[in-house]
């Protein structure tokens, strides 16, 4: 069959422009993912009072649904289909095309184009795509996507609407499982029986985690899929979405430069990821940064920048496993200016914390609520940090989920320097910076023990120091209110401040 030349599945799209909507009972959108095969529709469920999220797939006729399970259990049987990740997207469309006609051929069965068309979408989107959510993962606005096990609807976090129930549900408990291990497979992981959890990043840099439950008794398997954001918040965005104040966004700025060590703290999803990939825009251009991660989540827009993601072992022996502890050991080897992590959890806590005595600047994230849960954290088992070592960090940033006018935010809460830990575990502290719930309002404070310790340490007059705060905090403030947010002019704009502060102030009209 011809003219297949046309079909463009791999093509991403852009994103649509979204409507936002005072009430939710009024959402009603359409918008294409796949064109033109596959359509999302959201919209109000008067009947189930809820929103609904739609995914809109070609219909086929019986005919049409015979032929395509013929043709996938022969693309099976004549290609091994582990081999076609590794092609490029061109090529597997390609090839997928000769097997399927081939197949036709020997079969003796003629379909006309258009039925070919909405097969082929079916092809590329099981073999190549991730099947029934292949769409959803397509979409721009999809942050998240969850299954509770069979005969329960998949849902989704979207961007702009929020929590939706999708149309999508698994029935199915072995499909639902061979699904989980596409997944494992797709991010170079296992699920097993032994080994039935899921911790991965897919090829994209989504987040997976999933079960692997084939018990009868039980719901089945279920995974969750975070999707990954290419494209990360810059600071000028955190400003916009107010979960930060720009003077306290000038002061993380000279902490960086002068090689402090941060630690983010916060639950889950608090954005304490976003924070320190936003705070990465500040480490001057030319320094050298290795970053470490369990999953890959992290997106630094610079040239000096060595990417590291851990590897869980195969099977019982785990062989091949590059644990976090591992790499952030060999990290220091390449001699680094900053380490990043991207989440501590354990020993490697020990690593991190040697390596900021020896010098290396480093900013990490942490699950922990507040300033003493951390401090316990990092000195009880598994991390077991000595006080003295503690002592190393210079600020805690602490991250929050809040509910503000009714609406879902994350907030930086405080911000937090360590003056001493002492042997009791507990710390003498200053706060630079807090957010207070009561009026929505950031407070800032210039009195920083961190900026004393960098003019010791830089010699740096008090006057130098707050000359570069204001100035720093005028380019920001002024970048917020030009609307400059995209990730590569906010990147722009801080190196050349780096190279030619002046330059960078004239650009934005700062300087007479
Ligand atoms: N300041 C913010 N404003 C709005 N959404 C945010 C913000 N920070 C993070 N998010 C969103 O919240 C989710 C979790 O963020 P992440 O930084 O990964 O959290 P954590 O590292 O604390 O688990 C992501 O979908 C992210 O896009
Ligand atoms: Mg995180």
């Amino acid at each position: 069959m011809d003219g297949v030349e046309t079909l463009n599945l791999a093509v991403p799209i852009a994103a649509p422009n979204l409507p936002s909507f005072a009430r939710k009972q009024d959402i009603d959108v359409r918008y294409a993912v796949i064109p033109p095969y596959s359509y999302i529709h959201i919209y109000w469920d008067k009947e189930k009072n809820e929103l609904i999220y739609e995914v809109e797939e070609p219909e086929l006729d019986e005919e049409e649904q015979e032929i395509l399970e013929l043709l996938e259990k022969g693309i099976e049987e004549i290609i091994d289909v582990s081999f076609l990740r590794e092609k490029t997207q061109d090529s597997i469309i390609s090839y997928l095309q000769q097997s399927s006609n081939l197949i036709l051929k020997e079969l003796n069965l003629s379909v006309s184009e258009e039925s070919y068309f909405k097969l082929f979408y079916y092809l590329y989107r099981d073999f190549i795509g991730l099947n029934e959510i292949e769409s959803v993962m397509r979409d721009f606005f999809v942050e998240d996507i969850g299954c509770n096990g069979i005969n329960s609807p998949i849902y989704v976090v979207h961007r702009l609407y929020r929590n939706m129930r999708t149309n999508v549900i698994y029935k199915d408990i072995e499909k639902l499982a061979n699904f989980v291990e596409k997944l494992a497979q797709r991010s170079g992981r296992y699920v097993s029986y032994a080994t039935p959890i899921l911790d991965g990043t897919l090829p994209d840099g989504s987040r997976v985690n999933a079960t692997y439950a084939t018990e009868i008794t039980s719901k089945g398997p279920t995974f969750t899929i975070r999707k990954f954001t290419k494209v990360p918040f810059t600071p000028i965005q955190l400003i916009d979405f107010k979960t930060l104040s720009p003077e306290i966004l000038a002061y993380f700025w000279l902490l960086m430069e002068h090689k402090s060590n941060i630690l983010i703290v916060g639950g889950t999803a608090s954005g304490k990821t976003t924070l320190l990939n936003a705070l990465a825009f500040f480490i001057p251009p030319e320094a050298r940064v290795v970053s470490i991660e369990d999953t890959r989540e992290l997106n630094l827009p610079r040239e000096n920048w060595l990417p590291n993601v851990s590897r869980t072992g195969l099977g019982p022996g785990k062989v091949g496993e590059v644990s976090l502890f591992d790499l952030l050991k060999g990290s220091f080897r390449q001699n680094p200016d900053y380490v990043i992590v991207g989440e501590v959890r354990g020993q490697e806590a020990y690593v991190l914390f040697q390596g900021m005595a020896s010098g290396h600047a480093s900013l990490s994230t942490i699950h922990a609520e507040s300033v003493d849960t951390v401090i316990k954290r990092l000195e009880t088992p598994p991390i077991n940090l000595s006080p003295t070592l503690v002592n190393i960090l210079d600020v805690v940033a602490v991250m929050t989920h809040a509910i503000v006018k009714g609406k879902e935010t994350r907030k930086l809460k405080q911000v937090i320097e360590i003056l001493n830990v002492n042997p009791d575990g507990s710390a003498t502290t200053n706060i630079p910076y807090f957010w207070n719930p009561a009026d929505d309002a950031f407070y800032f404070k210039r009195n920083s023990y961190v900026f004393r310790k960098i003019m010791e340490k830089s010699g740096l007059s008090q006057e130098e120091l707050l000359r570069e705060f204001t100035d720093r905090l005028r380019l920001l403030y002024e970048l917020y209110r030009r609307n400059i947010t995209e990730f590569n002019m906010v990147q722009q704009i801080i190196n050349l401040y780096y190279k030619d502060k002046n330059a960078a102030l004239r650009q934005l009209g700062l300087l007479r």
